[in-house]
């Protein structure tokens, strides 16, 4: 798939601009400040529904204005879509799709799939594992709308159990919880079987791409982290059940729940070494890169469409070797990249230069 156009109007720095973009390469080129960052955040809200860099809508309003609108045209494989994305200082957010107002994010989630890169991902192999979890979540849900759903429904049901705990004495507890627990284990038992299977899919991929950037031998291995352990769906529902009851106790005095899918992880190595502990700068940016381009891989698999790929200020953080193998997993993506000089040795591909919020024409 492809973004063919994005029209920003009050959008950040963007006063009212008209960017198009091609097939294969687009070079977003600026100085500090121009807005290359504001414009890849732009598709990735109208996407997603939400911006990478804030919780805040408002923050994306142009200051001293009311109104911001995104306007993207994308193409796919069928047909065209046209998203439209206002932000009202007052009245907060309304996303069309074709010309009818979606009711909920879940509906625009998955239309234009688009794999972000940016400096800041490198969080997603060093911190907390929410931030992996996040990674695992935001990534199925452009690929599968059950998972987003079901996702929906599990956090729905841990905030209702939570709220139990809160709210009702523990032999009150102990024998209500299991209305929520039922169904947790179900969505949960969904969410682990999805999730495993993500985990062996760009496993394999990333571990392909990182020894062809980093030399062979030179492996990466993800492993997934799963809450329980066990083969089949009955089985892992079966074993949350388990240890949901299990946990009553301790779960009460600490006012939370401590088991389940909200707590999980997958674990990235290097030759046996924890990149997210251990790994040098240069090893986890070339993780985060090598897990990136498997996404890619496996959206095209899943769906026999390729998403669309944002890479924000990746180049220049990268070595030679590196930036080279980028550019040519990329091919046959569309890709949009910023920088603030492009010096590869490409010579196909669309240039976009931007100065203080305007496209040099
Ligand atoms: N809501 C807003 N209203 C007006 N200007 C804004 C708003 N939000 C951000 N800006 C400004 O937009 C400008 C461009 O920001 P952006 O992050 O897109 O720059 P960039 O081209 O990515 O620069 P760099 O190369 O440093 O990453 C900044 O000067 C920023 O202060
Ligand atoms: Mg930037």
């Amino acid at each position: 798939m492809k973004v063919e156009k994005a029209f920003l109007e009050n959008y950040r720095n963007y006063i009212s601009e008209e960017i198009t973009f091609r097939e294969g390469l687009n070079v977003v080129c600026g100085s500090n400040a121009a807005g290359k960052t504001n414009l890849m955040e732009s598709i990735f809200v109208a996407a997603i529904g939400r911006s990478p860099r804030t919780k805040n809508d408002k923050e994306l309003i142009r200051m001293g204005e009311n109104k911001a609108y995104i306007h993207l045209d994308i193409e796919k494989k069928f047909r065209s879509h046209r998203i439209n994305v206002e932000i009202d200082r007052s009245e907060g957010k309304v996303v069309n799709v074709d010309g009818a107002k979606i009711s909920r994010l879940g509906e625009l989630i998955g239309l234009l799939t688009v794999v972000y890169f940016s400096p800041d991902e490198l969080k997603m192999i060093k911190e907390a594992p929410q931030e992996r979890r996040r990674f695992m979540d935001l990534s199925l849900s452009q690929e599968s709308k059950p998972y987003y759903v079901m996702l929906g429904k599990y956090n729905g049901l841990l905030a209702q159990r939570n709220k139990l705990m809160k709210t009702t004495d523990f032999a009150e507890f102990t024998t209500t919880a299991f209305i929520w627990e039922k169904q947790m284990a179900e969505a949960a038992a969904d969410i682990v079987m999805k999730r495993r299977e993500f985990i062996e899919k760009i496993g394999r991929s990333a571990d392909e791409y990182h020894r062809r950037i980093a030399g062979e031998g030179e492996d990466v291995t993800l492993v997934y982290e799963p809450c329980v352990e066990g083969e089949t769906r009955e089985e892992i529902k079966q074993a949350i059940l388990l240890k949901l009851e299990e946990s009553h106790e301790k779960d009460y005095e600490l006012g939370y729940t401590t088991v389940g899918v909200h707590r999980e992880d997958f674990n990235i190595t290097s030759k046996g070494i924890d990149l997210r502990k251990f790994g040098s700068q240069g090893q986890q940016r070339t993780a985060a890169l090598v897990i990136k381009l498997a996404e890619i891989e496996y959206y095209y698999a899943e769906s026999g469409e390729k998403p669309v790929l944002l890479l924000d200020d990746v180049l220049s953080e990268l070595d030679k070797k590196r930036r080279t193998a980028l550019l040519e997993a990329t091919a046959g993506t569309q890709t949009i990249i910023t920088c603030t000089e492009f010096n590869e040795k490409v010579t196909d591909y669309h240039e976009i230069k931007i100065r203080g919020g305007s496209v040099v024409r």
